[in-house]
């Protein structure tokens, strides 16, 4: 399948590591510029260098609640390229508490991170789409958002609240050739995965039809499908990448 990519500009946020690094990693062996974005430079120079097409990478690092620091950022893209297709919101963060347990800062981190994040550069980067009559953002929220679980109050409310937010503007911005899309993941293999026991491992398994957890590289290969023309019909959509977990 030829996606057609070559050439078009990318920003990935929290793209240093895990999903976001595969978005970036598959991007740019597309043949997209890709700007990357995390909270530590050290690691997005050390992300650049496993990258294997990295001649039109460039990296920024600062806090994506900052809508100032979100401004700048685009802005240089924007004169560095003169376009911008697509924004991938994929930096998240969770901080996981019972909420009596849970301190307004625990809240305040995870909602400022997932949910304004994504405000903001929707915000901003949707300035540059309007004016170029296109463009892709593709949302990264979770399956727990959707059947919620023990202990991540303030991270569920914050990945429906990107689904909520995908939805309304896609309908805002649909008549101007802007398409908005969600991936919500289910359990993906990561570093943090990788630290699970056997026996807990097993347990999560048991919960997904295809017995097992995802890939990094699964939701990178959905991103580059939505960042196509070839899913340019496609708009205000949340497809689940989950192995099946929430069939039921
Ligand atoms: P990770 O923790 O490995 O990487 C997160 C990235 O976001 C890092 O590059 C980090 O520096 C960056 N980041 C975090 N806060 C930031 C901030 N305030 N400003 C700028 N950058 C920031 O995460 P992972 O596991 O790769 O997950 C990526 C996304 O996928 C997250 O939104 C997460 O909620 C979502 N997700 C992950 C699942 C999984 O099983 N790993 C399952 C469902 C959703």
């Amino acid at each position: 399948m030829n996606l057609k990519l070559n050439n078009k500009v990318a920003i990935v946020t929290g793209a240093s590591r895990g999903i976001g690094f595969s978005i970036a990693n598959k991007l740019a062996k597309e043949g997209v510029k890709v700007a990357l974005i995390s909270r530590n430079m050290a690691s997005l120079i050390k992300a650049k260098e496993q990258i294997i097409n990295s001649k039109n990478i460039i990296c920024f690092d600062g806090d994506i609640a900052d809508l100032n620091f979100i401004k700048n950022t685009i802005e240089k893209v924007y004169k560095k390229w003169n376009k911008i297709d697509i924004m991938v919101n994929n930096a998240g963060i969770n901080k996981d508490k019972i909420l009596l347990r849970m301190k307004e800062e625990d809240w305040d981190a995870v909602i400022n991170t997932n949910l304004k994040g994504c405000y903001n550069t929707m915000k901003v980067v949707s300035k540059y789409m309007l004016k170029q009559k296109s463009g892709k953002i593709i949302n990264i929220s979770s399956v727990i958002g959707q059947i919620g679980n023990s202990g991540q109050s303030n991270y569920a409310a914050s990945k429906s609240g990107i689904e909520g937010l995908t939805r309304a503007l896609a309908v805002e911005l649909g008549s101007r050739n802007i398409n908005i899309n969600c991936i919500a993941p289910g359990y993906i293999e990561t570093d943090m995965t990788k630290e699970l026991s056997h026996e807990i491992l097993n347990n999560m398994k048991k919960n997904i039809p295809l017995n097992k957890l995802g890939a990094c590289n699964d939701i990178a290969n959905l991103t580059c499908y939505l960042s196509s023309d070839l899913s340019s019909y496609i708009t205000g959509q949340v497809i689940n990448v989950d192995g099946g977990m929430t069939i039921n």
